[in-house]
Formats: structure tokens, C-alpha cells, sequence
């Protein structure tokens, strides 16, 4: 009875929306786990924990509106900064995700990644090939999980990949385009359209850099863990009423 509730809830929330104007692709970072743990008397960990299942709850509810690709930030480059005991439960929180064969079921939801992964333990890695491979045949939605991941970093990356090119002769330099960049990022979609942040910051942080550059933001205080579908449906109602020119006029 409850669940039925709730998708009636949800239901009401996604009539709400313009389906013709959605965000092809929205790129979330999931600030504010530690603090919402604080608040509570709970150990950061805690808070990534609790973040999670948002993460999976507002995907779903993503994917039954229509949202066609995701991408969340799960753990920077610069995270590696982090006390060893945080880095630790998150690479273990990571990894019960990606063992969680409920993950996403019942949903059209395709899971990737983005970043680094070659420093990742062999069993992440072995856990990520798994999930890749075993929601290959959805195609509702694309969920990227960017993890070990740095905008900068994926910019010098294709730069280098760009210049190898270029050395061995297959690649003329002065053809180098933004397509050029574009085609050697870890992501071969869309540029990001929108891109939420909540728990009151408002920078970047290395996110999706060379796909954000049209991007429109939506931030708001809420902290990750208590982000929920309304939350959601705000973000792209606001989206839709804004006036997207690209340059133009
Ligand atoms: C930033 O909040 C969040 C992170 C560095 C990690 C985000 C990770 C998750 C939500 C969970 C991992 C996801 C998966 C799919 C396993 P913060 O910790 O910096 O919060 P604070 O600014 O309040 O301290």
C-alpha cells in the first residue's frame, strides 16, 4: 500500500514536467554526506552510506521520467586527500554497491564509469566489469559513476592521447578540433545539460570540465542524503524555465 502510494506521488511529480524540454544529461555532485552524518551524531561514513541509496532512489525516479544519461560524482582525484579511514569505507561502500544485485533491478538503468581506475584494487575493478557487463542490455538510462575522477585530469588525458596520435603519424596536429577533445574523453555522450548541487557550495570541483561548458547549475542547501524526488523534479522544473541561447541571442 505504501509503495503504491509513493508511485502515485512520483507519478504526479513527473506529470509536472515538460517532457519535450528534459535535460538529456544531468551531472549530480553528492555534497554534503559528512555533514548531514555530523548533524545527526554519525560517522561520516555513514553519510556516504545514507548517500548511496539516495543516489540509487533519485536514479530511478530519474529513469522513470525520462532522463537519459546521469553522472555522479562518487570520488574525485582529489579525494585521495581524505583521512585513509574514509577512503577505505568508501572504496567499501563502493564496492557492496556494485555487489548489490538489486542495484537499479527492475529499472532500465545501464551502469558505467568514468576516471581512473587503474589504481582501483583488482577486486573493484573485477566488481565494475561485472556490473557494466551485466546491465549492458539496458538502455533506458546510462548511470556513470565518476569515480577517481577529475576533469583536468581527463582533459590532459586526451591531450596526450591527441599529441601519441599525432606522433605516430595518424593524426594531423593542425586538424585537431573540439571534436578532436571532445572524442578522447572518458564520456561518449552529451555535454551535460544540467548540473545539481546541493548542501549550500557553489564550485565545480574538477566536474565534468571540457562537457559543462553550456551547462546551466541548480544548487540548493539540502544536504545529499536528504535530497529526494520533489528535490528532483524542482531542479528540472527550474531547468525548463530557463532560457538556454548557447552564445546566441
Ligand atoms: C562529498 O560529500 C561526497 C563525496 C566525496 C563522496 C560521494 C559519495 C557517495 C554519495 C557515496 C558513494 C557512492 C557510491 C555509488 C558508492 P562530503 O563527504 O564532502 O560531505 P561534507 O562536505 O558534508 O563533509
Amino acid at each position: 500500500m505504501f509503495k503504491f502510494l509513493k508511485r502515485k506521488k512520483q507519478a504526479a511529480f513527473i506529470n509536472e514536467v515538460d517532457q519535450e524540454n528534459l535535460p538529456r544529461h544531468v551531472g549530480i555532485i553528492m555534497d554534503g554526506n559528512g555533514r548531514w552524518a555530523k548533524s545527526r551524531g554519525l560517522p561520516r561514513s555513514a553519510g556516504h552510506r545514507a548517500g548511496a541509496a539516495t543516489l540509487k532512489k533519485i536514479t530511478e525516479f530519474a529513469s522513470d521520467m525520462g532522463i537519459r544519461y546521469i553522472t555522479a560524482y562518487a570520488f574525485s582525484t582529489e579525494n585521495w586527500k581524505r583521512p585513509k579511514a574514509e577512503i577505505d569505507a568508501l572504496m567499501d561502500l563502493l564496492l557492496d554497491y556494485l555487489k548489490d544485485k538489486k542495484l537499479l533491478e527492475g529499472n532500465q538503468v545501464r551502469l558505467k564509469f568514468i576516471g581512473d581506475r587503474s589504481v582501483l584494487t583488482d577486486e573493484i575493478k573485477e566488481q565494475m566489469e561485472i556490473a557494466e557487463e551485466e546491465s549492458a542490455g539496458r538502455d533506458k538510462t546510462i548511470l556513470y559513476l565518476a569515480i577517481n575522477y577529475g576533469g583536468q585530469q581527463e582533459i590532459t588525458k586526451a591531450v596526450r592521447t591527441i599529441c601519441q596520435k599525432a606522433a605516430a603519424g595518424q593524426l594531423d596536429p593542425g586538424g585537431v578540433t573540439e571534436q578532436t577533445i571532445s572524442e578522447n574523453l572518458y564520456t561518449e555522450i552529451p555535454d551535460v545539460d544540467l548540473i545539481i548541487r546541493p548542501s549550500g557550495e557553489f564550485r565545480l570541483s574538477n566536474f565534468l570540465l571540457w562537457q559543462s561548458a553550456y551547462s546551466e547549475f541548480w544548487f540548493s542547501n539540502i544536504n545529499w542524503p536528504d535530497f529526494s524526488e520533489k528535490d528532483f523534479t524542482q531542479a528540472i522544473l527550474d531547468y525548463q524555465n530557463r532560457n538556454r541561447r548557447f552564445g546566441g541571442i
